[in-house]
């Protein structure tokens, strides 16, 4: 067999291939078992020393240049066809990356790290307690006994729980009593906290929502102190003086209790869906601290007194940022959170 021929033929082929298929074919025609280079070496063992040396050699050098001639070709292609597909594409490698988008706290977390640092300010530190809560912390050792109408004032979500009897937590009063079980007076805390009811939802109403707890023990608290906390609150929170009234209320927890008032900010007093039309809007309720809730965490109320609030943080969101109902907080609406 006449290796000058095969050499030609194969390099005409591998030049002319136009894919690795076409590449494969011609490696298995020439060096594969039955290929023709294979084959002149096979045929090596009927020939003198002499001749198997300078054939054997010869075919040897032919085999590892088809090779090289091969892997060649490949790379040939190889960069032929990504620059083919580089042309079809539209990426212009040149347009500068867009910005990565980077999302912010939710309008209602920016406000809660805001009265935070109010109260920082003040001297209040910041209490925790669960969300899952127990009808000893939500309402019993809270002076709100079992079967007692005052429980309705706050529309209860139960838990199916096979110990204890459990609830989602109604307001964060639960967490004075936690906080007063664990620390001896004098205290000054807050407690921001998610809440839960179960009832209607409207402008100014939501089934989960935010408090913030108050709670200030020590001896000879009057109300006057209470008063003048929220004042000093509200001012630096709406950076404005705010007018404020304390009306009378009932809280199974407080003797006397009060409501707080803001004038509402979204109509200025003129009435609106936000205030009902009243004018006024109620921020929280408050009060001194019941004896009973006193001698319940077993501190003697002739000597420790204090007063204790409770404001929906929302409500304050609301009135901050001219939010004319609650339930956009949490609709999830990304055009309303970018805007803070
Ligand atoms: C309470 O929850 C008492 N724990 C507050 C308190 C604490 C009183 C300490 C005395 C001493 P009330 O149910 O009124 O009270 O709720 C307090 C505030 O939470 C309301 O004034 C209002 O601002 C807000 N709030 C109540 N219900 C909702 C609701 N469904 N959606 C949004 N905010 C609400």
């Amino acid at each position: 067999m006449d290796l000058q021929d095969i050499k030609v033929r194969a390099e005409n082929e591998i030049k002319s291939a136009s894919n690795q298929q076409e590449l494969k074919k011609i490696l298995q025609k020439y060096l594969g078992k039955d290929g023709e280079i294979t084959a002149v070496l096979h045929s090596l063992k009927d020939l003198s020393v002499e001749e198997k040396r300078r054939l054997g050699q010869e075919a040897n050098d032919l085999k590892s240049d088809l090779i090289k001639e091969i892997n060649n070709q490949e790379m040939l292609l190889a960069e032929k066809e990504l620059n083919e597909i580089e042309n079809k594409t539209d990426i212009d490698i040149t347009i500068p990356a867009r910005p990565a988008k980077i999302g912010h706290l939710h309008p209602i977390t920016q406000v809660k790290n805001k009265i935070v640092e109010i109260f920082a300010n003040l001297g209040f530190e910041v209490a925790e307690g669960p969300e899952a809560e127990t009808e000893w912390y939500n309402f019993d050792a809270l002076h709100i006994p079992k079967d007692h109408p005052a429980r309705d004032m706050w529309d209860t979500f139960w838990l199916k729980s096979k110990r204890e009897k459990l609830l989602l937590r109604t307001h964060t009063s639960s967490v004075q009593v936690r906080f007063m079980e664990k620390y001896l007076p004098p205290i000054k805390i807050i407690a921001p906290g998610r809440i839960f009811r179960y009832e209607a939802t409207d402008p100014s109403h939501e089934i989960n929502f935010y408090q913030l707890e108050g709670l200030m023990i020590d001896k000879n608290i009057t109300l006057t102190d209470l008063k003048g906390v929220i004042e000093k609150f509200f001012q630096a929170f709406f950076g404005q003086e705010v007018e404020i009234r304390l009306r009378p209320s009932f809280f199974p927890f407080t003797e006397p209790g009060v409501e707080v008032d803001i004038k509402c900010m979204l109509c200025k007093g003129k009435g609106c869906s936000v205030c009902s039309q009243r004018g006024w809007i109620e921020m929280g309720g408050a009060g001194m601290v019941h004896p009973e809730v006193l001698k319940a965490v077993k501190l003697n109320p002739k000597e420790w007194q204090g007063f204790a609030f409770g404001m929906g943080l929302d409500r304050l969101a609301m009135m901050k940022y001219k939010v004319n109902d609650i339930r956009i907080f949490y609709g999830g609406d990304i055009r309303f959170l970018e805007q803070f």
